[in-house]
């Protein structure tokens, strides 16, 4: 069933685990996301960047696949689709206009009280709506679809004042997490971390969850992460069994036995990080 991220992420914070947020690209990515989290019992976010919405023909084709899946599926975990660093109030209306129950304003590139006042004007259009939402503060280290940034660590106070003057169902605050793919480990700030999860009370989101090891993500979700963003690590695992089916198989031509071995893996990847993330028989 179609949900907003609120009661999922509450239930998540009470709970001391993450709902995980699974980036999607295509038909074959939604239904492996959505087969492994129906398997593992577990709520799910399908994240949909706005590159990839406009790749896959706009938000409304977006939330018409997943809604068809959805029944045609018998989902019966909760399923959220978000819009995954939204960079306008523009943006994350039409998303939600068109059915997406959750989005992302990323005003984490604008100063504090310019990204406080596009927050609050997108919480005023969502709320209304049942649509759950989510900020950030401070720098994601990295690469994701163009946006390329250093790391800067979230400030705790204007962590503080966007929860409490916008409302947000949650927040990313950036303390050391990179996007994409990177040599070596990130150095979250965990110290940080306790801070702005005592001070602001709000469910936290990692972003750029892939290629961090499990002690570090226990122990984020332990210090008030409750959603883990995961991309890179599905987009690699596809692109490696599809390398490999035509590496092996050099007769191979129809599409469906060529990029089979990709949802699959897919799959695979999910139901693992359901599972470190303690998501799994929550729903
Ligand atoms: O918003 C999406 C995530 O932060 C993805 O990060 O590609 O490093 O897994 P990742
Ligand atoms: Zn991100």
């Amino acid at each position: 069933a179609l949900a907003s991220m609120t009661e999922m992420l509450n239930k998540a914070k009470d709970g001391k685990y993450a709902v995980g947020q699974f980036n999607i690209n295509n038909l074959e990515w939604t239904q492996a996301i959505l087969q492994a989290a129906e398997e593992e019992k577990s709520p799910v976010i399908l994240g949909v960047s706005e590159g990839a919405a406009k790749y896959m023909g706009g938000f409304p084709v977006v939330t018409a696949m997943v809604n068809a899946l959805v029944k045609t599926m018998n989902i019966t975990v909760p399923v959220a689709i978000h819009l995954d660093h939204g960079q306008s109030f523009e943006n994350c209306k039409a998303a939600i206009d068109a059915g997406f129950t959750s989005v992302m304003i990323d005003g984490s590139h604008h100063p504090i009280d310019e990204n406080i006042a596009m927050t609050q004007e997108v919480v005023k259009y969502a709320h209304e709506k049942g649509v759950s939402v989510e900020a950030e503060v401070g720098t994601v280290g990295g690469k994701e679809d163009g946006v390329v940034g250093g790391v800067t660590y979230a400030d705790p106070q204007e962590c503080l004042r966007i929860v409490k003057e916008a409302e947000i169902d949650c927040l990313a605050a950036a303390l050391g997490s990179v996007h994409g793919d990177y040599d070596g480990e990130p150095k979250l700030g965990f110290d940080e971390m306790k801070e702005i999860s005592e001070l602001t009370g709000a469910p936290l989101v990692l972003h750029g969850g892939s290629g961090i090891p499990e002690h570090q993500i226990k122990k984020a979700i332990e210090l008030g992460h409750s959603k883990i963003n995961v991309n890179t690590e599905c987009q690699q695992v596809w692109t490696a069994a599809v390398r490999e089916k035509l590496n092996n198989d050099s007769k191979v031509y129809d599409p469906r036995k060529v990029i089979g071995p990709g949802k699959a893996a897919i799959v695979n990847t999910v139901k693992a990080k359901i599972e470190e993330f303690g998501s799994n028989g929550k729903a």
